[in-house]
């Protein structure tokens, strides 16, 4: 193994490096969901904003965009759930059972649960991915925008799949639990970053607690909003805008 290899192999082996990949990483994809929620917010502006915003998404750099971006995040999604399970692991076997007092076990509890929440939303994305990215259900297939036959209308596919409310409920607990998970997550890489001290402890935690509220707010309100009727699709005729309804708008 060449010189670069084995610094590789030994960042990876040792516990700190680990927790930096969870950190990196983990900044990564929080990115990615504020960048996700702030467009998806298109969808209030309409089906023409919505289904351009997916447009350029899918032909950005000629199309090579989109995979550069599913690489990067597939990449760090991996990374962040193998680093993860591989620290615990090692937590458990260096511990010595005679060390174990209130704190470690609390630390490993939290772990833990930070490992089935992880996990649960390592099967929300792989469901959102076959509800919308490759959609299964053939009523979100082939929807052609009605003004550009050579797009697809993201905006309708979006309306469509939040009108079965065991869907919506389902949203509603990955979305949670993402959330949840998101709460203690935030706070952990300022701590891993070495950007937590005791004078900043509580406002990082509050922190935390923001982000994940704001981006539980902001993912919930789409199939929520959908799903209760509040938001329909205005039809293909009326073209470009979702109607709020607020004050009886016609159907
Ligand atoms: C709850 C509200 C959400 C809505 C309305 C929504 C909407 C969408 C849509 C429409 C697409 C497909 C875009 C396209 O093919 O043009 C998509 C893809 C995706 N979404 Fe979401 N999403 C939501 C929540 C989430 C959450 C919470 C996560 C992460 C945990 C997430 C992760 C992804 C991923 C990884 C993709 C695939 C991106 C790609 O490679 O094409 N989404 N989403």
């Amino acid at each position: 193994m060449n010189a670069l290899g084995k610094a590789i192999l030994s960042f990876w082996q040792s516990s700190i490096g680990k927790k930096l990949i969870v950190a990196v990483t983990g900044i990564i994809l929080v990115g990615f969901l504020i960048a996700h929620m702030t467009g998806n917010f298109l969808v209030y502006a309409g089906r023409e904003a919505m289904n351009d915003y997916a447009y350029f998404l899918h032909h950005f750099l000629h199309g090579a965009g989109i995979w550069l971006f599913r690489l990067v995040l597939l990449g760090a999604f991996i990374l962040h759930i193998v680093a993860t399970i591989e620290l615990t692991r090692q937590n458990r076997i260096a511990r010595p059972k005679r060390y174990e007092h209130d704190d470690t076990v609390q630390a490993s509890k939290s772990s833990r649960i930070m490992i089935v929440s992880g996990l649960t939303v390592l099967g929300f994305v792989i469901f959102h991915i076959f509800h919308f990215t490759i959609p299964v259900s053939a009523e979100l297939r082939d929807l052609p925008d009605p003004t550009d036959p050579d797009r697809k209308d993201v905006y309708l596919m979006v309306i469509k799949g939040f009108q079965n409310p065991l869907v919506v409920l389902f949203y509603i607990v990955g979305v949670s639990l993402l959330c949840s998970h998101l709460s203690h997550g935030i706070a952990s890489i300022f701590q891993t970053l070495g950007l937590r001290s005791e004078k900043t402890r509580e406002a990082i935690r509050k922190l935390g607690w923001a982000v994940a509220i704001i981006l539980w707010l902001g993912f919930l309100s789409i199939p929520v909003l959908v799903g209760t009727g509040a938001i329909e699709d205005s039809g293909p005729s009326e073209g470009s805008h979702a109607s709020v309804q607020t004050e009886g708008a016609e159907s």
